[in-house]
């Protein structure tokens, strides 16, 4: 099934890909903060300085020569993944829960021989799955396990949110489900689940999967509506406080909530994908257009968080004009 029928998109306010580059990534976002986002280790560090959790780094590998450290990281830590620093949309990523003699053992219970464990980090060197030309770095880092409230709507790994912000306020969010399919990762281009947000209650209001509409979780059958994301103040306050500071007006932010840590970062995106409309069954572009008239955005986050609900809510946001330090 469709979910936009093509004629009506521009008129159901759908932010197409163009306008997503030239209106907003083009206006907003300074080419020379990219660096900042694309490299998943700058990213790491610039959130640890802004005081945001984040998934422990256990190592860097960045050459053929370091690739046989892996063995040692992994007798060390056993739990970890590996992900391409200039990766995107879950390319490369492995998630790995234990270490055996033969080698490590992947979330679906099965052994990933060394042999391979290091072809699989010599292509992630090559840059096979970064952005850009040239090769890349892999990161090793602290597995994150899902908060149990997920346990029936997570297959074989971490969900993650996904909340689009614009000049510091948040605007549309989705919870990205990993399915049988998707292999431990969330992302939806490796077949997770996309379910919209409603953002002044942090619940779930439908799922899609592939680009179309889903009830029930495949591997679970149970409900992907009307879910509540644990700690939603907490991740909208998270999302918005970075989303301002890292320089870009136009990013997409990636929580996943860690049942041992909390709302930790994954990572920051400076030009978002447009499916999280697609989740929403919602078009971006009125949203944002509301956020672009205002004249000045407060300085402080829970007013950003306030106007980002009465957006949502299409309710005037001239309410919001007000004083520093008066309360909205
Ligand atoms: N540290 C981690 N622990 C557990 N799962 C992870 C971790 N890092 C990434 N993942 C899984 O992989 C997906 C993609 O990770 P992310 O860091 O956002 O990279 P990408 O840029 O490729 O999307 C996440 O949504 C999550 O499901
Ligand atoms: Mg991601």
């Amino acid at each position: 099934m469709k979910l936009f029928p093509s004629t009506g998109l521009s008129k159901a306010g759908v932010l197409g890909i163009n306008s997503r580059n030239l209106d907003f990534i083009a206006a907003y976002n300074p080419r020379r903060f990219y660096p900042l986002v694309d490299d998943k280790v700058i990213t790491k560090k610039l959130a640890i300085e802004a005081g945001v959790t984040v998934p422990e780094l256990f190592g860097v590998i960045r050459y053929g020569g370091e690739v046989h450290l892996i063995e040692e990281i992994a007798k060390r830590h056993k739990s970890f993944v590996v992900k391409p620093s200039r990766g995107s949309g879950g390319g490369g990523i492995m998630v790995f829960n234990g270490v055996a003699k033969a080698g490590l053992r992947r979330m679906n219970g099965r052994i990933m021989p060394w042999g391979d464990v290091k072809y699989h980090l010599n292509n992630m060197l090559s840059g096979m799955f970064s952005m850009g030309d040239g090769s890349d770095q892999v990161m090793l880092e602290e597995r994150l396990v899902p908060h149990s409230a997920f346990s029936k709507l997570a297959f074989g790994g971490v969900p993650d949110v996904r909340v689009i912000v614009f000049r510091g306020i948040p605007v549309m969010g989705m919870l990205r489900l990993p399915t049988a399919e998707s292999d431990g990762k969330a992302n939806l281009h490796q077949g997770g689940i996309g379910a919209g947000i409603d953002m002044v209650t942090g619940i779930t209001t439908r799922g899609v999967q592939h680009n179309d509409s889903v009830d029930l979780h495949p591997d679970f059958e149970t409900p992907v509506r009307d879910f509540q994301v644990p700690g939603w103040p907490d991740i909208l306050e998270l999302v918005s406080r970075l989303g301002h500071h890292v320089g870009l007006g136009y990013v997409g932010v990636d929580i996943v909530i860690c049942e041992h840590k909390g709302p930790t970062l994954l990572e920051l995106n400076a030009r978002p994908g447009i499916a999280i409309q697609t989740a929403n069954l919602r078009g971006l572009r009125p949203l944002l257009e509301a956020i672009h008239a205002l004249p000045d955005i407060p300085e402080d986050v829970h007013k950003r968080i306030e106007i980002g609900k009465a957006n949502w809510t299409r309710q005037s946001l001239e309410r919001f004009h007000t004083l520093e330090g008066d309360h909205v």
